[in-house]
């Protein structure tokens, strides 16, 4: 009897603990971590130029984002290969290999695949840093052709010149490309507070041999953060539960503050005020994250975004300074700025600009709130830094344009969380203070 109630005893606490461990185990399994989002023109940059001044940077800025909405605008069924500019704002520390060779790639939201300079170069641009050589690295793998990844990829295909293994092509849409080896390799990523660098072995690369177009030596490739399978973002999902979140401090006042994107559980944005919309696949573009925003008002005015169906009618990029409004629509808010703000209007000083207002420095100046109208009831407010940008000591500017394709630029998404559930397919707004995010 004694043993037999022992026995018991012991079963049900080994079938509690056994329990517990599963819980544990599968929080465990679930990576949640935040790594730095560099901006371009911050001092721990490359591309940062102490000579520039801060205004020069603020200019050359927009005139990268009115670039890139120009190539935007191709229509894309002319580019095999949809993919936005090879070009951005923020960039990612991160390193692959065994042992590891730290990578600094551009971060874009509107790509898929992670690919960085490789050894042997057959054609390379002038990098800063070492190249990776995968030939020094003990976790480099070639994939075969019949690789399930190569099979299904929409960049990979068989390369039977050079033993047979998978290759992958991406073409850019300002002409840039870049080929090479498609293959597995460990890639790490620098926690903002973890010691230890996270490391995800047999992620997809792009091991890039020839490498063309308007790169510059300082960063070593693209990281796709976009929604194909071969993105950071897409690969990290069985790891992460595919959500993940930035939130973009202001990049052009005071301070700045380092952007943090997120993954994992501290990537989802569960808060109750947070305003949640249907993310958009979009077939013509299959690797941009696209919303609907159904209209913007400022003070009483509505103004309603043209109705197009099912598809997301905004892109949000990551990528670009300046947002982008269809015509009518910026008309309509040009307009009631010009009603609203009770300041001297002033010529831009930049080209591409609009509407411009005079300021006194050192004085307080009034800007009305526009709110932001999603799919889905929710609401979002966009404040003076969200809607304009101060171009020079006096002036203040409009921090959109018009266009055929409405973009939600990086100056729009600041002090905003915004998280992405590819799960779900949702993405999530919270207007946040996001110096106070890690
Ligand atoms: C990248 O991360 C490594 C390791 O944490 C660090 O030593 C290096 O300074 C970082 N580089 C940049 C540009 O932040």
């Amino acid at each position: 009897m004694y043993m037999m109630t022992m026995l018991l005893r012991y079963s049900s606490f080994l079938i509690v603990f056994v329990f517990l461990q599963n819980i544990s185990f599968s929080k465990a399994l679930k990576s949640s971590f935040s790594v730095e989002m560099i901006h371009r023109d911050s001092p721990k940059s490359p591309f940062y130029r102490p000579t520039e001044t801060h205004f020069q940077r603020v200019e050359n800025a927009i005139l990268r984002s009115i670039h890139r909405a120009n190539y935007f605008k191709l229509d894309s069924n002319d580019v095999e290969s949809t993919i936005t500019p090879a070009s951005g704002e923020y960039l990612l520390n991160y390193s692959v290999g065994t042992p590891p060779v730290q990578i600094l790639g551009i971060i874009d939201t509107g790509s898929d695949i992670i690919w960085m300079q490789c050894q042997p170069c057959k054609e390379c641009y002038k990098q800063d840093r070492p190249i990776f050589d995968p030939s020094t690295s003990r976790t480099y793998s070639t994939m075969p052709c019949v690789a399930a990844d190569c099979l299904s990829g929409t960049h990979a295909f068989c390369n039977f010149n050079n033993g047979k293994h998978c290759a992958y092509e991406m073409s850019y849409i300002d002409g840039s490309t870049s080929e090479g080896d498609f293959s597995w390799e460990t890639l790490s990523l620098y926690s903002s507070f973890k010691d230890v660098p996270v490391a995800f072995p047999q992620t997809v690369i792009g091991c890039g041999h020839n490498n063309v177009g308007i790169f510059s030596k300082q960063s070593s490739g693209i990281v796709g953060l976009g929604m194909g399978p071969f993105s950071l973002a897409s690969q990290l999902k069985p790891k992460t539960g595919g959500t993940f979140s930035y939130c973009l401090t202001p990049m052009y006042q005071g301070d700045r503050k380092p952007s943090y994107l997120r993954f994992g559980d501290r990537g989802e944005v569960t808060v109750k005020e947070a305003v949640s919309t249907p993310l958009i696949r979009n077939i013509a573009r299959p690797s941009v994250y696209y919303v609907v925003m159904e209209a913007l008002s400022v003070g009483s005015k509505r103004i309603e975004f043209p109705r197009n169906g099912e598809n997301g009618n905004i892109l949000i990029d990551s990528g670009a300074a300046l947002s982008y409004l269809p015509d009518e629509v910026y008309s309509s808010l040009e307009g009631e700025m010009v009603n609203e703000v009770k300041l001297p209007r002033t010529d831009s000083p930049i080209k591409g600009l609009r509407l411009c207002f005079a300021i006194t420095p050192g004085e307080d100046y009034h800007i009305p709130l526009v709110y932001a109208h999603f799919k889905g009831g929710g609401t979002v407010t966009l404040y003076n830094v969200n809607t304009f940008v101060k171009v020079r000591e006096t002036t203040i500017c409009l921090a959109f344009r018009s266009g055929s394709e409405a973009i939600l630029g990086n100056l729009a998404q600041q002090d905003i969380l915004i998280g992405y559930d590819t799960q779900r397919n949702t993405v999530t707004f919270l207007n946040t203070d996001c110096t106070s995010e890690i």
